[in-house]
């Protein structure tokens, strides 16, 4: 199914990281994910290396540099340290919808390039998101191997046994970019990819005591595309934006939320496989308890157990959780989520989760100014 842009879904997500082997590992230990495919020497690729994950519809790709000549990524994880570098959206005709971004004023990484060979062909294109970010359009229908051109089976017999957590596939990808900034790559995805605009959190709306955010979500045609963007926003103490943009070196993704339909279940397996998730105090599931308004089937026991969070909106709830970051700077961090009807992202846990991440600022002593 596709909109009229052509757009269809979420595809793969490709990371820069400092070794691409032992990120694989980390994904497919802590993550369950299948190392599916790898590119590199043994490919013919002298310069990078890569490794293909998936699981059900997630597809995460993570590259690292082999020669200091490698600039494109030696040079991202200098500043940025390891991050998103691009996110893809399959599409029905990536010369169509490249075409109709740069006529809206997108601004061009690739051009579409089709990559061949003997098990067919490939198209994709990138536009420019945030500071050094791509979208790309890929379009993989005529292809019967492993991923892309370039990629075959992992060379490394890996066995490893990790909990199944049963992720679907990507719910949304969020940017955190500067002040002043958010309307502009709101305005930008609208433009371009026509988009809209259908969450708006204004001044007042996302803040604790100290630190304040301001946050519009974009989404495609039939919403298969949502974008959160949040900028920071004044505060007596510096907010878990200011943070990433000083830490990032820049704007980038903050965060990806990952689809599940038995959060209690993948929680319980990530957990198994070491994942590191945010606290949740124990008086939210006292205030969860006493809520009225909150009809779901899930024991409330259970989640306050796995310190899940719940919000609710007029069509129905929530359950969602965050993982610290999980590199060595506080920057990029999951989100899993289940939705129950609720097209929300969370508002009602915001101040929950805020004042979460700021015994974690505090700690790494990015708190005050
Ligand atoms: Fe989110």
């Amino acid at each position: 199914m596709s909109d009229s842009l052509g757009i269809r879904a979420y595809d793969y997500v490709e990371f820069y990281v400092g070794s691409a082997k032992m990120v694989a590992y980390w994904y497919a230990k802590a993550l369950g994910m299948t190392i599916t495919g790898y590119s590199g020497p043994e490919t013919g690729v002298r310069d990078r290396m890569s490794y293909y994950l998936v699981q059900n519809d997630l597809k995460i790709v993570v590259s690292s540099a082999l020669q200091p000549d490698s600039y494109e990524i030696t040079s991202f994880l200098t500043q940025h340290g390891d991050g998103v570098k691009r996110w893809s959206i399959e599409v029905d005709d990536v010369d169509q919808i490249f075409q109709h971004a740069m006529s809206r004023g997108a601004v061009a990484v690739r051009k579409p390039n089709r990559l061949e060979n003997e098990h067919g062909h490939v198209t994709e294109a990138a536009i420019r998101l945030f500071d050094d970010t791509e979208l790309v359009f890929i379009n993989r229908d005529d292809y019967q191997h492993i991923f892309k051109p370039g990629y075959g089976g992992p060379v490394q017999d890996i066995q490893l046994s990790a909990e199944d957590p049963q992720l679907l596939g990507i719910d949304h990808i969020v940017g955190n970019v500067r002040e002043n900034e958010m309307d502009q790559w709101a305005a930008y995805f609208n433009r371009t990819l026509d988009f809209e605009t259908f969450v708006d959190f204004k001044k007042g709306d996302i803040g604790t005591q100290y630190s304040a955010l301001l946050s519009k979500v974009v989404r495609s045609e039939l919403s298969t595309i949502k974008n959160p963007i949040n900028e920071p926003y004044e505060g007596a103490k510096k907010s878990q934006i200011e943070e990433y943009l000083e830490q990032y070196h820049g704007s980038g993704v903050q965060h990806i939320a990952i689809q599940t339909t038995d959060i209690v279940h993948t929680v319980t397996a990530l957990r198994k496989n070491g994942m590191e998730f945010l606290l949740v105090p124990d008086t939210y599931y006292e205030n969860l308890r006493n809520r009225e308004d909150i009809q779901i089937k899930e024991n409330i026991d259970d989640l306050q157990r796995l310190k899940i969070l719940c919000d609710t909106d007029a069509d129905g709830y929530l359950l969602q959780l965050f993982t610290k970051p999980i590199g060595d700077r506080p920057t990029f961090f999951f989100e899993f989520i289940q939705r129950e009807g609720c097209k929300g992202f969370g508002k009602g846990n915001f101040q929950a989760l805020f004042e979460a991440i700021e015994l974690d600022q505090e700690l790494r002593g990015n708190l005050d100014y």
